[in-house]
């Protein structure tokens, strides 16, 4: 008697567990790819962004953003980031995003810390 319910219990234990992994793994936050691969660039080599590196560095609310209903620019929402690409279609793109980059390595350099600002840093062949 006593090793059955021993063994409900065991059962129900093990149950339990699988579906709180369950429930883990789909309440998981995505997180994105660990990097991208910036190649729109072909003449000066393509860029390794270092995605996951970043987000240990800064908020996710410092790069990503959403479009408001007026088409400006919305306020970060957990869960919509998105490719960049999916609003910012024109060929102007890649030199705001750079300048957006290089906005921040130069920050960073002032404040001690050693980021890419040269060409090479980034664009590498
Ligand atoms: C320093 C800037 C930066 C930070 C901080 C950052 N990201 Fe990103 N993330 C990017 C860029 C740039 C891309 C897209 C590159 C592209 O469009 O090719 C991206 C793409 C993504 C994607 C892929 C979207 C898709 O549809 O494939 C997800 C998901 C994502 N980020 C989630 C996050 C989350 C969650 C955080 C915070 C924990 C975060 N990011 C922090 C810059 C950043
Ligand atoms: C859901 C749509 C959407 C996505 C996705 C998005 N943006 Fe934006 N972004 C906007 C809107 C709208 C504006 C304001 C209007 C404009 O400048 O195009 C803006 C403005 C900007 C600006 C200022 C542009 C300027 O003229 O100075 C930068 C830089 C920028 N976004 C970078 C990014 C980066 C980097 C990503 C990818 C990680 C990204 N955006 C993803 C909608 C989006
Ligand atoms: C908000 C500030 C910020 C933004 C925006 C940002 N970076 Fe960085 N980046 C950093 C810092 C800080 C470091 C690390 C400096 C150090 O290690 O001392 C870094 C390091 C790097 C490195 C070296 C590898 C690594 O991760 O250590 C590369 C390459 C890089 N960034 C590319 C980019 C590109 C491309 C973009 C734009 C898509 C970008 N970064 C946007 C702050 C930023
Ligand atoms: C902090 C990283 C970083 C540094 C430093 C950097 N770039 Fe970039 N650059 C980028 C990113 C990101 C893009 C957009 C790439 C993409 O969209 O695929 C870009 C785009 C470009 C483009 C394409 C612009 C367009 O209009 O299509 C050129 C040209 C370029 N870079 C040249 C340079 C030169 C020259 C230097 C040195 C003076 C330099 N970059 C330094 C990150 C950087």
């Amino acid at each position: 008697m006593l090793k059955k319910s021993l063994t409900i219990a065991m059962v129900s234990a093990i149950t339990f567990g699988f579906i709180m992994i369950t429930a883990g793994v789909s309440l998981a936050k995505n997180v994105g790819p660990e990097t991208f691969k910036l190649t729109q660039v072909k003449r000066m080599g393509s860029i390794t962004f270092t995605h996951r590196k970043h987000q240990g560095r800064f908020e996710c609310k410092t790069c990503h953003h959403t479009k408001a209903a007026d088409g400006t620019k919305g306020p970060y929402v957990a869960g919509q980031e998105a490719l960049c690409n999916t609003c910012h279609k024109g060929k102007r793109f890649p030199r705001k995003m750079m300048k957006f980059c290089k906005t921040c390595h130069k920050k960073m350099k002032k404040e001690g810390k050693n980021p890419p600002v040269r060409c090479r840093g980034c664009h590498v062949k």
